[in-house]
């Protein structure tokens, strides 16, 4: 699949362990920046990953920053987004079977790689379940 990578200072370092994970996994990982250790501002990059989810140039997202708070908030304000902020490998499971979650967001200061991989492991190997969860899926849209 192709998954549109982003973060800000605070994930730099983890965003391009993500990215090669990928590669080692059969995933291409589009590097949406920062491309420096510069302090920026998540929401621009966040943006940049969460547009190219919903407009169908990249399969899914990944987003890190420092709790991954910021980032998964900004994502969500991209219609169509399901942006779920995950901490561990049963997070990134439900946030798929139960939310058809197309975007995971990770804090790169609270959760370590190895957990991350695990999450990204299960992320990939879980299929939407569909079922009374499409319904409530259905139900996420803005209302003003
Ligand atoms: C940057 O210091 C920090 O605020 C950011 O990485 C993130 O944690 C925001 O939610």
């Amino acid at each position: 699949m192709k998954i549109a990578v982003g973060s800000d200072h605070a994930g730099f370092e983890l965003k391009k362990s993500v990215i090669t994970w990928l590669q080692d996994h059969g995933h291409e990982g589009i590097d949406m920046g920062p491309y420096t250790e510069e302090s920026v501002d998540y929401p621009d990059y966040a943006r940049k990953v969460a547009l190219s989810v919903a407009d169908g140039s990249s399969d899914q997202g990944i987003l890190l920053c420092g709790t991954g708070i910021g980032v998964s908030i900004s994502a969500n304000k991209v219609k169509g987004i399901r942006a779920a902020l995950v901490f561990n490998p049963e997070f990134a499971t439900l946030a798929r079977q139960h939310n058809d979650a197309n975007i995971i967001c990770f804090s790169a200061r609270f959760t370590d790689k190895e957990t991350i991989e695990k999450s990204l492991h299960n992320w990939f190997a879980t299929p939407f379940e569909g079922g009374r969860h499409q319904r409530r899926v259905e139900k996420i849209e803005p209302c003003c």
